[in-house]
């Protein structure tokens, strides 16, 4: 009998401690360890369940109802604290993770044009004002066209001007400059007269250095007509160096050889690098080439289908980023596809 009152104690004791045990709770692992230890199956108020059994009829019933009452009462505490834990985790959340909306955005970096192709486009923009068309011709190009019709036969010493990327296509090269471009637009246009440029990238399969790539742009000139002399070559790449430049630029002509013009001249800017002191970039003359050019050869022009007892014409080719290296004093050409942002980002 006695043994049967005190579970009725036991049980009070059971709701009490637990009672006590949820007030601490404080978050969700909490919780999950209150709920196994105070209504897991192996919980007191559990294990009371399991010892009806060997209690007095008289007393069963109302033992338990009492160990119900306790499980309930658990329970709807349980259902309660668990509300207000969630309650204040969220709130806590809001306070720490609170949006401020003041703070200042960031700016999505801008992106902007390559060194390289500022000075390329800077240079068709000048030559286009000058009265020269654009014309585009492949980086993939034939022996044939990129030394043959432009005068350098196969064996010929001249070859060894233009060190060359073969591929393993026979007669198929990168080209090795835009001139055999002359050929094709010669070609395509014969016999109306011809004011082109064609600008795009040549591969030279070289030893590099403070001023030569192996990979590189290159802008050619060709003008085909009647009476084009040498002064209009020489007339127009001053008046190139000067917008480019300004009025006081220094541009030299000097004689050259080039199988595919006569006379050939390479035109020299004083080097902007070191103020004409002398540096790697202009190998310590104080000039930099900046450009091959020439009158266009007889072979030449016939090859193009144009009778040289009657047309005449000049080309250049102009090395675009030997004129940003001057424009923009840069003291390496390899910067240019080093690929370093903290170069790139200064223009
Ligand atoms: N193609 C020559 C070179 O790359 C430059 C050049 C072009 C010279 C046109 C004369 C006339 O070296």
């Amino acid at each position: 009998m006695g043994e049967d009152e005190n579970i009725l104690e036991e049980l009070d004791d059971i709701q009490k401690n637990g009672l006590e045990a949820l007030a601490s709770v404080q978050d969700e692992a909490g919780l999950q360890a209150w709920r196994t230890a105070h209504l897991g199956r192996s919980a007191p108020v559990m294990l009371a369940f399991t010892r009806l059994g060997q209690i007095s009829k008289e007393m069963r019933p109302m033992v338990g109802q009492k160990a119900n009452q306790v499980k309930l009462a658990l329970e709807a505490a349980l259902k309660t604290r668990a509300e207000a834990v969630k309650t204040a985790s969220l709130r806590q959340k809001l306070d720490t993770e609170r949006l401020d909306v003041t703070l200042p955005g960031r700016r999505p970096t801008m992106g902007r044009l390559h060194p390289a192709a500022q000075a390329l486009s800077e240079i068709i923009h000048i030559f286009e004002e000058m009265g020269f068309q654009e014309y585009r011709s492949p980086e993939v190009e034939t022996d044939e066209l990129n030394f043959e019709l432009l005068n350098i036969p196969a064996y010929h010493p001249a070859r060894d001007m233009w060190d060359t990327f073969h591929t393993t296509v026979p007669g198929t090269i990168l080209r090795t400059h835009t001139s055999p471009g002359q050929i094709r637009a010669m070609r395509e246009m014969c016999p109306k007269p011809i004011r082109v440029i064609l600008p795009g990238m040549v591969y030279r399969y070289e030893q590099t250095n403070a001023s030569h790539e192996m990979q590189f742009n290159q802008v050619e000139l060709l003008a085909v007509g009647k009476n084009i002399t040498l002064g209009d070559l020489k007339g127009t790449i001053e008046g190139f160096a000067q917008r480019m430049f300004g009025e006081a630029v220094r541009v030299r002509m000097r004689p050259s050889y080039f199988p595919f013009t006569e006379p050939s001249a390479d035109i020299v800017m004083e080097c902007f690098v070191c103020g004409s002191k002398g540096c790697p970039v202009c190998k310590y003359s104080g000039w930099l080439e900046i450009a091959g050019c020439g009158m266009l050869h007889p072979v030449v022009l016939r090859n193009g289908g144009y009778d040289p007892a009657v047309y005449s014409g000049f080309a250049a080719g102009l090395g675009p980023e030997r004129i940003a290296l001057l424009k923009y004093q840069v003291d390496d050409i390899r910067n240019f596809w080093q690929n370093d942002i903290r170069f790139l980002e200064q223009f």
